[in-house]
């Protein structure tokens, strides 16, 4: 019988050396929490699919962010739920539209003490929820107008700037969409503002519950011709990336994350010192929701281990839904 000198388990056995060489550790202030805001007062209508969710009125937002806040978390993403949707999602370049009053409400009562970031698209505005103006293709088929598009994310971008949001995140997937938002911002001054790009950002069926949210559900068709194949080569997603970066991005995101991961570690080994988020999205939420409320999975088990692989695979930056728990359960002491 001969014994192994070599023993992985020697790291193991003690708690404090298992925490010691640790690698991989989460961290309130890399989290940022999806809020959806609509007009009202004292509204906090629950969603269905995500349980422990809210459309929020404005007043019961700014509550909910002082609660993040205290908590330590970094950001919050909001997700504007517009009282009238047209063609073009007029509400969403509007100054007086819900998402530049519920940025002025919160910078006002919390000022520098939380990020505040705002989603840049259209599919929550326009009636037909698409994430830009609809054009007919030379073949018949209705599909986004790219480059009209532009022009009103970059009015879009500057209405969010013009309000006080501390970074932008468009995730519409058009081309040339961060160069046509930082010209934007540039030319009136706001050329200290961050751009988070969704820069990867996949045609997901984990987006389901989100789309109840917001309600932002395409009409007809789907958003395959402006998200990207799940099955399309890696590299396009480093193309995605590259792009971005080189049309100015401050920060790039990967969206859902744990399908994903693959993406994330690729992204990281190749592009050193941009930060990296990842979107731990509704669906992947829900799934976990779900299966907890049938006492399936302990929740809090499974959630820090999700959170610590997205963050492993390489993202600085997570988007949870679970942030406010995250940092409650990361405050306790340690087992
Ligand atoms: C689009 C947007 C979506 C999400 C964030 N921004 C939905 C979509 O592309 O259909 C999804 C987030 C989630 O599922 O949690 N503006």
């Amino acid at each position: 019988m001969s014994f192994p000198t070599v023993r992985l388990r020697r790291l193991r056995y003690e708690p404090a050396i298992r925490r010691m060489v640790q690698e991989t550790s989460l961290s309130p202030e890399r989290l940022i929490m999806p809020l959806f805001v609509r007009s009202g007062k004292n509204i906090r209508q629950p969603i269905s699919a995500m349980p422990g969710n809210f459309q929020l009125s404005i007043d019961q937002l700014v509550q909910e962010t002082n609660e993040i806040a205290s908590l330590g978390i970094g950001g919050i993403i909001l997700f504007g739920i517009p009282d009238k949707k047209d063609a073009v999602g007029s509400d969403s370049m509007n100054e007086n539209g819900i998402i530049p009053q519920a940025v002025r409400a919160v910078k006002q009562t919390l000022g520098n003490k939380l990020l505040v970031m705002t989603d840049v698209c259209f599919c929550e505005y326009t009636d037909h929820g698409h994430c830009g103006i609809i054009q007919q293709l030379p073949s018949g088929r209705h599909d986004v107008d790219n480059d009209a598009t532009l022009e009103n994310l970059a009015r879009q971008a500057l209405i969010h700037a013009q309000a006080g949001a501390d970074v932008l995140a468009p995730s519409g997937m058009m081309d040339g969409m961060i160069q046509a938002i930082r010209a934007g911002l540039d030319k009136n001054g706001f050329y200290h503002l961050p751009i988070m790009s969704y820069a990867a950002k996949y045609a997901s069926s984990f987006y389901g519950p989100f789309r109840e949210a917001a309600g932002s559900a395409p009409q007809f068709g789907d958003r395959r011709s402006y998200q990207m194949d799940p099955a399309a080569s890696a590299g396009q997603a480093i193309r995605e990336v590259q792009l971005d970066l080189d049309e100015g991005a401050d920060m790039i995101m990967i969206k859902p994350a744990l399908a994903y991961l693959d993406i994330v570690r690729m992204v990281r080994d190749r592009f050193a010192g941009v930060p990296i988020a990842a979107y731990n999205v509704s669906g992947e939420f829900s799934m976990v929701k779900a299966a907890a409320e049938r006492g399936w999975l302990d929740e809090k088990a499974v959630v820090l281990e999700s959170l610590t692989a997205i963050t492993r695979a390489g993202a600085n930056i997570i988007l949870t839904y679970w942030a406010k728990d995250v940092a409650k359960w990361l405050a306790e002491p340690a087992m």
